[in-house]
């Protein structure tokens, strides 16, 4: 039996609101019959199920195609228009011949013309300042329906964040809608079916409006970043049985009052006084709204998940009275770094305020370590009403911490009384590692919590100090292993299209994205250049050419300002006038010059450009950036390779740019113990700099060294890793690649060793220090030193995360094939080492989920794999011996796999 399941429209099920015209349709085969695979397809599009069931496709019917696509085929039936609605079914042939339908699916379209809008913005009367909150504006309408209500859609967005009721019910459970978007420029809208709170009669609409990233503290800026106050707009259209419809629009006939939340901001925190709920339905002094105009802000549907709650997390241990005599102070420890809010429970008088402050670690002394906060102040307050047991949860703030302290609550205290709420964008996990070190699992699950933490509406660098901002260097170095643990694609492409709008009219993408201010306009190498890698990585991921197609011209562009900047094909030269970029950012004792890292970074770039232009069937771009990176690469040799002509002036300015580099406070003082002493290389020219751990990582990983070079390379770098006790040295712009370097090139075993190491600089140094998620630097608290820095030390950054993808791929083994992209064709090989005696993986694929489990004794060799229907997997076995497939006698160490399930056992 096969089923056809799991249909999607722009990854989404049953989307409503879209504003995608050719939205693309994906589905998948389910059945455990080995070989299983698609041999055509026929999609039928109708605009009622009625006429779906009797395939009389009024929007489309594709007729029989002979391929074997089924994810993301665009729809190109009849023009969709605003508010359509549409019905899908796929007919699927297999290899048998044998046709399976699906169920039906949906999607609707949003409004797709500017004049749809018929609502205004509304605001209230308070804007607050820079440094002044102000509370929080509740807005709403009544307003009469009669007739019989057939169907309701609300279209709603904000400069702020909000939430939006009718009748007393929650029109969504999105959080932080409408998300981040550069709102000088766009906002997203959101779309709700609330056909089912509305009633014949009186109704109520109403919506809540936090400041959020428009309005609130954003970074170390301060407010009013984009507008001075919160303004929400919001379109009711409510269609009735005999096909007319009434709109009720925000415009000057809203009201608003001020409520409960007497502030809130992300990073400062919330306070609620419960006195202030309304107790009454008079509404005679609400006050009419104020009316804003905004005629730039391009209003564009929902891309990818909104922000919702994900999990619940109880205290793990009795809270700890911190109070003393006075047992008005508790710590909870909910045992997990995460990210979101609390729910609190308590009974109290009226009038008593608690005040509940967050960290993410505790003190030598066991008190909150809260200082490298910054100046997020973090504290949420909630004063009781005193009407018997009240439970409290935050609106429009979160805070990254595993501990919570309340303070002036003298009630009863259980573990019951603190509830950790998650929040994160709504992806689906995909991917699962295990192995048998439970500390390599440990670190699968910091990597995988610091990616729920910091992908709350965007990829930020961190989710608790006064920063939270889109770096494109962390985006750059984790993508990958996003991609494993979760479907980020539906998020990814929202960030592209950030992209796109942060890009500066010469072409260079900032450090941040949205732009906010206060950060280099040109992000520089390794973060600029996620321009380019991200969506190639969404790409391979998901097989998704659109998001090659939309950022095609803006990688262009892209490109086109760093080969201007870049003559002679070096980037950010030392005499260079622009932005040099981050370097190895938090690197330790070695210090890669910024130039090296841009020049390897533009030759991968071009080097990408050439496969991008080629999937999109571009030849003259293709032989345009094979040049490219020709170029860049003979540059590269001549100038950093051993035997180079460097001129003296070079030199000194090399130099010189590595002093100014070594007294960056940027780097925080990591670089302070460079030793410039004596070196030698067979690869590099050290008369320009000292090679490094990342210096060789780049030249290997991207291809810029000669044959006759490369072993000697692998040596050197293996030999710097020795020399340091089996430690790397690399910092944001190596790590990624180190471990891959090493497998790739005859050194797993060094590979395994780094992997295993426990002291610092390691990715198991956090974790042997009861870490939860990933820690910012590698020394964030070590037993010499405690603490690094609290003006940078966060203990929730997913940059070094960047290992989990190598842990996927190498350990687990599971290999995307570029040629046929999203798990189309894969590989499967496992490398087992560093004394694994298991690994098991899995990995939830457009086509279904990829299996790859391995044991190994010594002596036996067992590997059970799942290649998931209509896809083909290439086995590579990592032993050889005597060998059985699924109980019978095989050999040789490769097999191509079609769909099924599958026992390898080879006896060493
Ligand atoms: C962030 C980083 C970011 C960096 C720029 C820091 O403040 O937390 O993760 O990439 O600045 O190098």
């Amino acid at each position: 039996m096969t089923k056809i399941t799991n249909l999607t429209c722009e990854y989404r099920t049953n989307p409503i609101g879209i504003d995608i015209v050719n939205p693309r349709l994906s589905w998948q085969m389910q059945t455990e019959r080995q070989g299983a695979r698609q041999t055509a397809y026929r999609i039928l599009v109708a605009s009622t199920i009625e006429q779906l069931t009797e395939d009389k496709a009024d929007y489309l019917d594709s007729d029989k195609i002979e391929s074997d696509q089924s994810v993301q085929v665009a729809y190109e039936g009849q023009a969709l228009t605003s508010r359509q609605r549409v019905y899908w079914k796929v007919q699927v042939w297999d290899e048998t011949g044998t046709m399976n339908e699906s169920d039906v699916a949906w999607f609707e379209m949003g409004l797709l013309e500017s004049d749809d809008w018929q609502s205004q913005w509304i605001g209230a009367n308070l804007s607050g300042g820079v440094q002044s909150m102000i509370p929080v504006p509740y807005f709403r309408k009544d307003f009469a329906l009669e007739g019989d209500i057939t169907s309701a859609r609300l279209y709603i967005t904000a400069l702020g964040v909000f939430e939006c009721s009718i009748n007393g019910q929650a029109a969504s459970n999105d959080v932080f809608a409408p998300g981040w978007t550069d709102y000088n420029k766009r906002v997203q809208y959101l779309t709700y079916d609330v056909t089912s709170l509305l009633k014949s009669g009186d109704n109520t609409i109403g919506a809540v409006l936090g400041d959020g990233w428009a309005a609130g503290y954003v970074a170390w800026a301060g407010r009013q970043n984009y507008v001075d106050r919160p303004q929400l707009m919001a379109q009711l259209e409510v269609t009735f049985g005999d096909g007319t419809r009434k709109t009720i629009a925000s415009d000057g006939s809203w009201m608003y009052q001020y409520g409960p939340i007497t502030h809130s901001d992300f990073q400062m925190g919330e306070a609620y006084d419960a006195r202030k709920e309304r107790q009454t339905t008079d509404t005679s002094d609400w006050m009419p709204v104020q009316i804003f105009s905004h005629t730039n802000i391009d209003l564009t549907a929902q891309i990818g998940p909104t922000v919702q709650q994900i999990q619940e997390l109880s205290s793990v241990i009795d809270p700890i009275d911190r109070g003393g005599m006075s047992r008005s102070r508790w710590v909870f420890d909910l045992g997990q770094n995460m990210v979101g809010r609390v729910r609190f429970k308590g009974i109290a008088p009226a009038g008593t305020t608690v005040t509940f402050r967050f960290a993410e670690i505790l003190d030598a002394d066991d008190t909150l370590y809260t200082t490298n906060l910054r100046s997020a102040r973090a504290t949420d307050y909630y004063t009781f009403k005193g009407e018997g047991e009240e439970t409290w949860e935050s609106k429009f703030t979160f805070h990254g911490f595993r501990y919570v302290e309340i303070e002036g609550y003298h009630g009863d205290v259980s573990k019951d009384t603190i509830t950790g709420i998650v929040l994160h964008s709504a992806m689906k996990q995909t991917g699962t590692f295990e192995c048998s070190d439970p500390l390599l699992n440990q670190l699968q699950s910091n990597i995988l919590w610091g990616q729920k933490g910091n992908f709350l509406e965007l990829p930020t660098d961190c989710p608790q100090r006064d920063e939270r901002l889109g770096w494109t260097g962390d985006i750059q170095v984790f993508a990958e292993t996003a991609t494993f643990n979760m479907d980020i694609a539906g998020f990814m492409t929202r960030w592209a299209l950030n992209v796109r709008d942060a890009q500066n009219p010469d072409g260079s993408v900032p450090a941040v994205v949205p732009y906010a201010g206060n950060v280099p306009t040109d992000g520089g190498p390794a973060w600029a250049d996620a321009t380019i890698i991200c969506p190639w990585t969404v790409y391979k991921s998901y097989g998704d050419k659109r998001i090659l197609e939309e950022n095609y011209e803006s990688m262009n562009r892209f490109m086109d300002f760093i080969v201007e900047n870049s003559p002679g094909y070096i980037r950010c030269a030392p005499d260079y006038e622009g932005w040099h970029g981050f370097g190895d950012w938090l690197s330790v004792n070695a210090n890669t010059p910024r130039d090296f890292i841009g020049t390897a970074f533009l030759a991968y770039d071009a080097s990408l450009m050439v496969k991008i232009a080629s999937v999109l069937d571009k030849p003259d771009d293709v032989a345009h950036y094979q040049q490219l990176f020709e170029d860049t690469k003979a540059a590269f040799a001549n100038h950093y390779l051993v035997g180079s002509e460097v001129s003296p002036v070079a030199v000194q300015a090399s130099e010189l740019r590595r002093e100014l580099d070594a007294a960056d406070k940027l780097t925080q003082g990591n670089l302070a113990k460079v030793d410039y002493g004596d070196i030698s290389s067979t690869v590099f020219n050290t008369d320009l700099f000292t090679p490094t751990q990342t210096a060789y990582v780049l030249a290997l990983y991207f291809d810029l060294l000669p044959d006759d070079l490369r072993s000697a390379a692998i040596d050197e770098l293996v030999a710097d890793i020795e020399g340091r006790g089996t430690h790397l040295s690399t910092g944001f712009v190596g790590s990624p690649y180190l471990n891959y370097v090493l497998s790739q090139n005859g050194r797993l075993d060094t590979a395994y060793d780094l992997l295993n190491q426990k002291t610092w600089p390691s990715w198991l140094y956090a974790v042997t220090q009861g870490a939860t998620t990933i820690w910012e630097r590698w020394d964030g608290w070590t037993e010499d030193k405690g603490f690094q820095t609290p003006e940078m030390n966060s203990f929730n950054h997913y940059a070094y995360g960047a290992i989990g993808a190598w842990m996927y791929s190498t350990i687990a083994g599971i290999n995307i094939d570029p040629l046929q992209p999203g798990y189309k064709h894969f590989s499967l090989s496992p490398q087992p080492g560093g004394g694994l005696a298991y690994a098991h993986a899995t990995l939830e694929t457009a086509y279904g989920e990829i299996v790859s489990d391995w044991k190994y004794d010594g002596n036996t060799f067992t590997y059970n794999v799942v290649v998931p229907p209509n896809t083909t997997a290439t086995v590579t076995l990592p032993v050889t011996g005597k060998g059985q497939l699924n109980g019978k006698a095989v050999q040789g160490q490769s097999h191509l796999l079609d769909a099924g399930q599958y026992e390898f056992v080879v006896e060493i």
